[in-house]
């Protein structure tokens, strides 16, 4: 088959276009090639999607499926505007829906109102919002889209999956600090597993919209997960999500963040259902296998950590935790 990318150059992206040519397609890949290098075996061509005439270059041709990974409204309105391809694929996410309170919506869940990227998870979620749109319109019936929840996996930039492995793999002391919500929802989607089946959905011409997390796992059991993955013999230590923010521990990713963790008012944003997805054979691997993968990669990488706690802050962190509650409670 002739597949565009839209993307590549990053990591989901790079990750569709190197899985393609493993599976014999021919594979362009179209950005502006500052994200990173194109999967050996692609033809990358460079081109600007915010120029109204971006996709001028791959729009002479016709493809039998386009995979988009775009966060612009405006991207892909021109991007189905100027392109003939037998199948969209656009790579959504979770974000898109309004309510992030309740545990266990299918994809007839209300949605935010359409909007533009802002910078903000609701500017982020509302300009897919307005993405999902875009295509629909014109590949009703003829597209798939994924509202992903978190990915993980070799090659994350954004290390939320890698650090709980890594944390218990090199503990900055005797103690692991962890959010003291244990029953929070995390549905972790290895990046891999999301890549080979959106490739299967074009394959087989699987359409529609789908939510794609990985099982819905609660937090202590992903911590659990990782612990036994990373070793040692750090205790962990539940710090209360109170006093966590009241030191400036952020939520979910970034610098000085727990990852994962997230807000009590986001409570069911990892736990949307995913079955019309793993019925069209969405084969997530267990999570043991993508923190173990993760990890296995993170430690051969000589670079600053995207998210997490620095082990000085960790560190800082339990000696404050205990001095204001003396003798308090370290478990495994
Ligand atoms: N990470 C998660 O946990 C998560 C969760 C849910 C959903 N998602 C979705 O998964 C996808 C991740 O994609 P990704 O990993 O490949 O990363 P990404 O950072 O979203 O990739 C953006 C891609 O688009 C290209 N691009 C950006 N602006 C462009 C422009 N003006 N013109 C042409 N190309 C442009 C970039 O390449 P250049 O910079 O080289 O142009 C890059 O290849 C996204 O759709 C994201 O919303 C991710």
């Amino acid at each position: 088959m002739r597949i565009l990318v839209l993307g590549g150059t990053a990591w989901l992206g790079r990750e569709l276009a190197a899985r393609a040519v493993a599976a014999g397609h021919d594979v362009v890949c179209l950005a502006r090639g500052e994200a990173g290098p194109h999967a050996p075996g692609t033809r990358l061509v460079r081109a600007d999607r915010d120029a109204d005439t971006g996709l001028a270059a791959v729009a002479d041709r016709s493809w039998d499926a386009v995979l988009d990974v775009a966060r612009r409204p405006s991207h892909v309105r021109r991007a189905v505007r100027d392109l003939r391809t037998g199948h969209y694929v656009l790579v959504s996410t979770g974000n898109v829906y309004a309510d992030t309170l309740t545990a266990g919506q299918d994809e007839a869940g209300p949605l935010l109102p359409p909007g533009d990227e802002n910078g903000t998870p609701e500017g982020y979620g509302a300009a897919k919002v307005a993405c999902e749109r875009a295509v629909l319109e014109v590949y009703e019936g003829r597209c798939t889209i994924a509202r992903s929840g978190l990915l993980g996996g070799p090659g994350d930039p954004h290390d939320r999956a890698a650090y709980w492995p890594w944390r218990f793999a090199h503990p900055s002391g005797a103690e692991v600090l962890v959010p003291d919500a244990g029953a929070q929802a995390t549905a972790l989607l290895d990046v891999r597993d999301l890549a080979s089946w959106l490739l299967r959905c074009v394959a087989e011409t699987v359409a529609g919209v789908f939510n794609t997390t990985g099982p819905v796992t609660p937090m202590a059991e992903h911590l659990a997960v990782a612990a036994a993955v990373g070793g040692g013999t750090a205790r962990t230590v539940p710090v209360p999500e109170d006093w966590l923010r009241e030191h400036g521990v952020e939520h979910w990713a970034g610098r000085r963040s727990l990852p994962l963790w997230l807000p009590e008012t986001m409570a069911g944003f990892c736990a949307h259902r995913s079955d019309r997805a793993y019925a069209a054979g969405l084969a997530p691997r267990p999570l043991s296998d993508t923190l173990s993968d993760v990890l296995l990669w993170r430690a051969g990488l000589d670079r600053e950590w995207s998210a997490g706690l620095a082990d000085t802050e960790e560190r800082d962190l339990l000696g404050a935790w205990h001095a204001d509650r003396p003798g308090g409670g370290g478990q495994r």
